[in-house]
């Protein structure tokens, strides 16, 4: 379960009402799940992708509003204290300038509602904005400078002047950790599991591994840095941002500026990589109160600097993996414990623990994350927080006891493979992992293997092969919600508060709705990306499929209501039920009987009705309290390491998945590539350059930062089991974090068996190798 889940769970808890849904635990299957479609699975190529390649798609920083100007940040450059003195007047005298806004002249407002905290909290901090003298974190925005281009702005922040009255910082984490750590908190709740007396069983255990293994602070690095269009009219205010949660943002941004959430309009039509990162920080605020002053639109695009000053990324982990066997390899304990760094004004204790808590059975586990407090900008949410860094501990280690055992990785793992969730109790809703690894380990030709270290060599290379598990919880937040207005012309258009980032969202759910609806996909359109559409959906988690699924069922099952309403005691649809209907050939059919069928011209012409509107809420998402629901994978790596210089490069990938029904094999496959690129990153490159001393990062541009290029990313083959789970919409789990799970493991994993060195600290560069 995902700390994601604990929130769900909490909300749900509260709702408490038990809404009976065809597709709900006790209920029965999505009808999608059953029929013989065409559409749903099939390779169906972005609908969004002309208007990329023509450039005609409008992302936030392409918006032109009239009478816009430009804006530019300055960042703090200490760590703690307070600004003795500004001097912006030669900023203010340059060409160009319309004003400099600092915590003298800024508007009054609220701190941004901390993401998580609240049902449609959307900020990164909650810490004060610009309202005194107090700088918090290295990097903090002092001053905006508005002008009517890029580059005066741009020009004029560089002459703004500043003297600080620094104070002490806590910006290394050895001190941190010296001044105590203390337990994980998410939702009040600590981050830990005790089962049995796990150090005992792992004493007595007759084969145990006990490693520290560590990982580095990552920055975000979307392809589009984060960026806003904002104007105020009256006390209205308009925002196109480039965002994951726009219904959030406008709720949250109501809030900063003491307004009613109906007054404030997000659009994010287009969105160049989330990741976890595209929610609300300080540039929309601070766009937002300077356009104020100004009473002009304002364009406040963020530099890749900017974003690294920012917007907070992966904090740093150190975490002790102790797993003791029994002489047959069956795990006797799991321990997995650690500390990540993260600030006061945040609340992501990044959740390492996650995988320990359902990829294995075993007769006892403690599972534990503490914090260690520093000041620094706040961590966040980056693509499989918790279980991307805590799978390439766990799945290390595991690799580690199997050498120890001289048993076979894969083996090792099928041995200790759960027959429900070895936490939590629940029965798995639908676990298909051993069939994972067995197609993969085939395709991969794993039988090719050579299980000693060092023992394939070619030329300079050493040769290896590695593998993993990968896991990530399916979940559905609450909120989820739909309309659909059908029209006599058989066209439907629905629409739903949801986000395309890149990953096929626009295309997938124009497949799905057209599926549900039984019309062509030239007859939906799928409308998204606007905070004043239904629902209050974001897009991370990998959970957004699920949530929009769900919202779309229920509002199409309030469309066929009215519709066997209106249909009347001649139609061939007469006296039956919203639960025996479906959409089936441009109208509605028995769902076992489709020669019982009218369309839907005929019906809304029946009704007298040009066009019925619906609108309907996803009902609350039980099935994650009952069943263990998760996304699997399993990991292939072939590695090839210089002998001479300890370079490291990846041969080849595979990602064998177990996500559920797939709902197009194209974007699905681009999202399974995509996070295992990021893992490549994760394994062998990123991190952030944080210099312990005054807390500044040191390496805030890609050209210092680095991430896989073309030149290093191999050929990735992605395979899937395609089994639909009868527990979620459309069968479904989620697809887009699951990638980055598994995947530094695997290759460091392949890193050992190549060259019989044990990296355990990323990124593994080649001086760790040589
Ligand atoms: Mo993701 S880190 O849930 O956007």
């Amino acid at each position: 379960m995902s700390i994601v889940q604990n929130v769900v769970q909490a909300v749900v808890k509260k709702a408490a009402e038990l809404a009976p849904d065809a597709w709900l635990p006790g209920g029965k299957p999505d009808p999608l799940i059953r029929q013989t479609r065409a559409l749903l699975g099939a390779p169906v190529s972005r609908i969004d992708g002309p208007l990329k390649v023509q450039g005609k798609a409008t992302f936030a920083a392409e918006f032109v509003l009239e009478n816009m100007v430009y804006a530019a940040l300055a960042y703090s450059t200490i760590a703690k204290g307070r600004i003795a003195a500004i001097d912006t007047s030669a900023a203010e005298g340059a060409p160009g300038v319309v004003l400099v806004m600092t915590h003298r002249n800024a508007p009054r407002m609220q701190p941004t509602p901390l993401f998580l905290t609240g049902e449609k909290a959307a900020g990164g901090d909650n810490l004060p904005i610009m309202q005194d003298d107090r700088v918090h974190w290295n990097g903090e925005p002092i001053a905006v400078v508005l002008a009517e281009t890029q580059e005066q702005a741009d020009h004029a922040k560089s002459l703004i002047r500043v003297t600080y009255e620094a104070e002490t910082a806590i910006t290394s984490f050895a001190e941190a950790q010296a001044r105590g750590t203390e337990p994980g908190l998410f939702m009040g709740q600590p981050l830990k599991i005790e089962i049995g007396d796990a150090e005992s069983a792992l004493a007595a255990a007759p084969h145990q591994i006990d490693v520290v293994y560590r990982t580095p602070r990552h920055n975000h690095n979307a392809i589009e840095p984060h960026a806003a269009t904002v104007a105020w009219n009256g006390d209205e205010l308009l925002i196109h941002d480039a965002s994951q949660l726009v219904s959030h943002t406008a709720w949250s941004l109501a809030q900063v500026f003491g307004i009613d959430e109906k007054q404030v309009h997000v659009t994010s039509p287009f969105v160049g990589g989330g990741f976890g990162a595209k929610s609300l920080w300080r540039h929309q605020v601070l766009g937002a109160a300077a356009a104020k002053l100004a009473g002009r639109p304002v364009r406040v695009a963020l530099s890749r600097e900017g974003v690294y000053r920012t917007v907070g990324g992966r904090t740093l982990t150190e975490q002790r993996v102790a797993i003791g066997a029994s002489a047959d390899g069956r795990f006797e304990a799991i321990i997995h414990t650690g500390t990540a760094a993260m600030t006061r004004h945040n609340a992501l204790p990044e959740p390492f623990i996650q995988p320990a808590r359902s990829n294995y059975a075993a007769a006892s586990f403690k599972l534990a994350v503490d914090v260690a407090y520093l000041d620094m900008l706040a961590n966040t949410f980056m693509r499989a927080p918790g279980e991307s860094v805590g799978s390439f501990a766990l799945e290390c280690a595991v690799d580690e006891l199997a050498v120890a055992l001289g048993m076979d990785p894969i083996e090792l793992r099928i041995r200790n493979e759960p027959k429900k969730d070895p936490t939590e109790g629940t029965p798995f809703s639908s676990r298909h992992l051993v069939a994972a690894w067995r197609a993969g380990a085939d395709r991969f030709g794993w039988a090719k293997r050579h299980p000693r270290p060092g023992a394939r060599r070619e030329g300079e290379w050493l040769v290896g092969m590695g593998c993993a598990t990968a896991t990530y919880p399916y979940y559905r937040m609450p909120g989820g919600a739909a309309r659909i207005t059908l029209n006599r012309n058989g066209r439907a258009t629905v629409e739903v508060a949801a986000h395309e980032m890149g990953m096929g969202t626009a295309t997938v759910q124009t497949q799905v709705c057209a599926e549900r609806l039984g019309l062509a996909l030239d007859q939906v359109t799928f409308a998204y990306g606007d905070s004043t559409q239904p629902g209050v959906v974001m897009a991370g988690g990998s959970q957004q499929t699920a949530s929009i699924g769900a919202a779309v069922i229920a509002a199409q099952q309030a469309l066929v209501a009215e519709l066997l309403k209106a249909a009347g005691k001649d139609s061939p649809l007469a006296g039956l039920k919203v639960d025996q209907v479906g959409g089936w050939n441009g109208g509605l059919a028995k769902l076992d009987e489709p020669g019982r069928h009218e369309s839907y011209a005929s019906l809304l012409a029946r009704a007298g009705r040009d066009e019925i509107s619906v609108e309907a809420s996803a009902p609350p998402p039980l099935e994650t309290l009952h069943w263990s629901m998760h996304s699997y994978g399993a990991m292939f790596c072939e590695v090839r390491v210089n002998a001479v210089t300890g370079e490291p490069r990846v041969s080849r990938f595979l990602g064998s998945f177990d996500c559920g029904r797939i709902l197009n094999a194209k974007t699905a496959a681009s999202q399974f590539r995509g996070g295992i690129i990021m893992g490549l990153g994760l394994a062998l490159m990123e991190e952030t350059q944080f210099d312990e001393r005054n807390g500044r990062i040191m390496n805030p541009s890609l050209a210092e930062y680095h991430v896989p290029a073309h030149m290093d990313v191999p050929e990735i083959d992605v395979i899937w089991t395609d089994i639909p789970d009868p527990h979620s919409p459309m069968g479904a789990h989620g697809v887009g974090e699951i990638g980055i799970t598994g995947t530094a493991a695997a290759v460091a994993n392949a890193i050992f068996n190549a060259t019989g060195k044990r990296v355990r600290e990323l990124p593994i560069t080649l001086d760790k190798l040589m």
